[in-house]
């Protein structure tokens, strides 16, 4: 991490130009903004959240994930066919999100299809930057809320098809919920769309040590978890793929996703919520796997990425204090990191002030938290991560827009 005070962050044509002491003759035309004071960092990127379970947040957080899943989520997400329904909590949910630091979303719909335009709808409108996945899920789930698996595949087509183009900011991702939920049938005709849209894939792995028990029942044939979604092309090489969670992946799984490039979304909130377990994301880094955070909502309860990192930090420390010792814990400086470049970088230039990036920027609002004495600029904003409501933020701005 990078501290530079009172300097000039130039931005032209949606791009950072770069971060200078004085601004550089070749742009003293540009419009100026003054944030003296302000904290000024890169925006957010959250890598993993679930539209639908906006509204529920803070709810059945006594269960563990698949209880969880059967009791709450899955009767939620059914209401979800109806479209206004849908409407409603999903403008709730993005103005939401607008109001917050994420500028790049990372998001799971429901198995509607027209749910999940509207989804795309509400984010574009927003001004956010999103991946959006209309979920499959043919076997293991309740009845109304279930598909046929030739309509999972039929529906996601025609959901890519009828949103090709229609947004300038929000893209599809294919989504199969998790092994759990999907045929291998579903999945084969899943890897055939992927191919013949090439489209970029997200998911669940290894979040649970029951559903990784379900799992190898399920999927006899898979060498462990994620073989089972590379068995269909749906994990990593030139299919760009965020998987969640990844708390109990094993030493070849850990290798496939560095040798195949697939990001794991880090959910702190999430893990501790539903008593999951802790991610050794030391690990992760020592590898070379590439990283991210995700809220998770409603696994987590909070959809900030600051209070995301803050997590981040504090559940590496239990890790090393209570399992593994030679894991260090993480520090301020790479929590951030993994909320802004780390996940930022599954959408191209994003989440850093070099030369060439989106112009993707939060300007901090530090009046709710005061203090007594001069704070250095990284003491600031590690106290940021710490004390931030959800909208502490003054200005947004997303590839050079200022959303407020
Ligand atoms: N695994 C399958 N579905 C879900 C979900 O909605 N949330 C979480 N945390 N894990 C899942
Ligand atoms: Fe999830």
């Amino acid at each position: 991490m990078t501290v530079k005070k009172d300097h000039y962050l130039v931005v032209s044509a949606g791009t950072i130009q770069g971060v200078f002491p004085q601004v550089p003759a070749e742009f003293a035309g540009l419009e100026m903004l003054d944030y003296t004071g302000h904290l000024v960092i890169p925006g957010l990127t959250d890598l993993h959240i679930h539209g639908p379970q906006y509204v529920f947040r803070g709810l059945s957080m006594d269960r563990e994930l698949l209880d969880w899943l059967n009791f709450r989520t899955f009767p939620e997400e059914a209401k979800y066919r109806d479209p206004e329904y849908a409407r409603r909590a999903y403008r709730l949910f993005a103005q939401d999100l607008r109001q917050g630091g994420t500028v790049n979303a990372v998001v799971f719909g429901t198995i509607h299809k027209e749910g999940t335009r509207i989804l795309m709808e509400e984010l574009e409108a927003a001004g956010l930057r999103a991946y959006v996945g209309k979920v499959n899920m043919d076997r293991n789930s309740p009845d109304d809320y279930r598909e046929e698996t030739e309509d999972s595949a039929a529906d996601t087509r025609a959901w890519i098809q009828e949103t090709a183009g229609a947004f300038s900011q929000v893209k599809p991702i294919l989504t199969p919920r998790f092994l759990p939920t999907c045929s291998d049938r579903l999945m084969e005709l899943l890897g055939q769309l992927q191919r013949e849209f090439a489209l970029p894939v997200q998911s669940h792995l290894s979040e649970n040590q029951g559903e990784i028990a379900w799992v190898r029942e399920l999927c006899p044939q898979a060498d462990f978890y994620g073989d089972g979604y590379q068995r269909f092309g749906l994990f990593g090489g030139d299919v760009p793929t965020i998987m969640a969670h990844c708390v109990y992946s094993g030493e070849e799984e850990l290798l496939r996703m560095k040798e195949r490039g697939v990001y794991i979304a880090h959910c702190p909130q999430s893990n501790t919520n539903i008593a999951s377990g802790i991610a050794p994301v030391r690990r992760f880094l020592d590898m070379g796997i590439r990283v991210g955070l995700g809220s998770d909502v409603a696994g987590g309860h909070s959809a900030s990425i600051f209070r995301t990192m803050a997590e981040a930090v504090q559940v590496s420390k239990l890790r090393w204090r209570l399992v593994d010792q030679t894991l260090r814990p993480l520090t301020a400086a790479e929590a951030f990191y993994l909320g802004t470049e780390g996940g930022g970088s599954f959408f191209g230039r994003s989440g850093s002030f070099q030369k060439g990036y989106a112009a993707d920027i939060l300007v901090l609002d530090e009046s709710r938290m005061p203090y007594m004495e001069e704070l250095t600029v990284a003491e600031r904003l590690e106290r940021y991560l710490y004390l931030c409501g959800e909208k502490d933020i003054l200005h947004k701005f997303v590839g050079g827009r200022m959303l407020f």
